[in-house]
């Protein structure tokens, strides 16, 4: 089995955003640990977001469908992975690939969740430039069909 200390280097070490959260009452899950890469990711420093909800993140940009999606898992204490749009510090945006697993722990009989953050900005952006070409390939097929149409008439 592997040591205390060395799983704690491998979770510092992680390219991707590892945190732990507890249950709060009914609608928050605080963060109590936050690694390197999540404070890489985010520009947040540990000490600035420890025992706030991770929430934090979405800024005023709440209304989206993946939001609804998590919160419901974590209210069913089922696994997700969704994408949403997060903003570090400074207020740039990144999409952040979102896995949320929760874990009973069997020493106090509480609720903890572990949250694993990738920033997959260059993926989603790379798919909306895929799909609004296809959108003006498609209008220009049916311009090029109108016009053949027309020539036909
Ligand atoms: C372990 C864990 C990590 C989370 N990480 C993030 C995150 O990186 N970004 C984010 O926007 N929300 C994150 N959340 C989700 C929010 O904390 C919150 O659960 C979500 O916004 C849904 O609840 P709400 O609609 O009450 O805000 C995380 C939740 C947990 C439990």
């Amino acid at each position: 089995m592997i040591n205390a200390t060395l799983l704690q280097r491998m979770i510092d070490a992680s390219n991707d955003g590892i945190v732990v959260a507890e249950q709060e009452g009914d609608d928050d899950t605080i963060l109590i640990y936050v690694n390197p890469a999540f404070e890489r990711l985010t520009g947040y420093d540990a000490n600035d977001i420890l025992y706030r909800d991770c929430r934090f993140l979405q800024n005023d940009d709440r209304n989206q469908g993946a939001r609804v999606l998590i919160r419901q898992a974590i209210k069913d204490g089922l696994p997700s992975r969704e994408i949403l749009r997060n903003y570090r510090k400074d207020g740039s945006a990144f999409w952040n690939e979102l896995s949320i697993t929760p874990v009973l722990n069997e020493a106090d009989k509480r609720k903890y969740f572990i949250g694993i953050q990738k920033d997959v900005s260059r993926q989603v952006e790379a798919e909306q430039r895929v799909v609004e070409l296809e959108r003006q390939l498609a209008d220009a097929r049916a311009r090029i069909a109108a016009l053949e149409a027309d020539q036909r008439s």
